[in-house]
């Protein structure tokens, strides 16, 4: 079974969605779009009736709600099958243990289908590497655990944009999808663009598509290609 993106471009160019199940790496520089495809894939979830849970570390609740109002989505009218936690980075390196359990309670609980992690980024920061390492394998355990499908959304390396910000999400992910400033010269106006860089045991399109962000977020492209 799949799951919907939200966003109807993405869905055909992973055949349909997200298998049901899959912790998805969603990478891209600041203002890329990686909250709103977040908030796109709760949406669509509970348009559906799926409960969802929205785990942030940069936003609070009322910016996460006035960010999905923005795109014309309702979210006050699945108020109940909706969970917005927001977390201190800080709070949660110093107590892990104590937030993996009350992580997988929580979603456990509210019998979530659907979970974003926006951003790990700002987590990954107070790790060192072989922490990061532990820290996202345990995160993706916990999910699959549950059986939620997931996305985790993160920063990309500076001098690749293919990349995760430390290079690890990507390993632990079933998926991950990759959101791009591309930008033929400095006087050009960028286009961004959307790909899938992996994703198991679907027949995706490799390509970069062409993406907009407006009043209704993001709408992709699926079968222009980026001039
Ligand atoms: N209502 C809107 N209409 C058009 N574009 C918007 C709207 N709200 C946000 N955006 C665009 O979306 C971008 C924010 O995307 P966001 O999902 O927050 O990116 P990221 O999480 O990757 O930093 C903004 O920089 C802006 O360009
Ligand atoms: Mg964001």
């Amino acid at each position: 079974m799949k799951l919907s993106t939200g966003i109807e471009g993405l869905d055909r160019m992973l055949s349909g969605g997200i298998p049901k199940g899959y912790v998805v790496g969603v990478i891209g520089s600041y203002g890329l779009g990686k909250t709103t495809l977040g908030l796109h894939f709760i949406y669509a979830g509970l348009r559906n009736k799926e409960r969802g849970i929205i785990i942030s570390f940069d936003e609070d609740e009322n910016s996460i709600l006035e960010s999905a109002k923005g795109f014309k989505m309702d979210f006050e009218k699945y108020s109940d099958l909706l969970k917005i936690i927001r977390l201190e980075a800080e709070e949660v390196k110093y107590s892990l243990s104590k937030i993996e359990n009350e992580f997988f309670e929580i979603v456990y609980e509210f019998n979530a289908e659907r979970v974003v992690i926006d951003t790990i980024s700002v987590l990954e920061t107070l790790f060192d590497n072989a922490g990061r390492y532990k820290m996202l394998s345990s995160l993706r355990n916990i999910m699959k655990t549950l059986g939620v499908t997931a996305m985790i959304t993160s920063e990309v390396d500076k001098n690749n944009p293919n990349y995760s910000k430390y290079g690890i999400l990507e390993y632990i992910c079933d998926g991950l999808i990759a959101l791009k400033l591309i930008r033929k010269t400095h006087f050009d106006e960028p286009t961004f663009g959307i790909e899938v860089v992996k994703m198991r045991r679907v027949n995706h399109s490799r390509k970069p598509r062409p993406y907009t962000i407006t009043e209704f977020g993001i709408s992709v492209f699926e079968e222009a290609e980026i001039v």
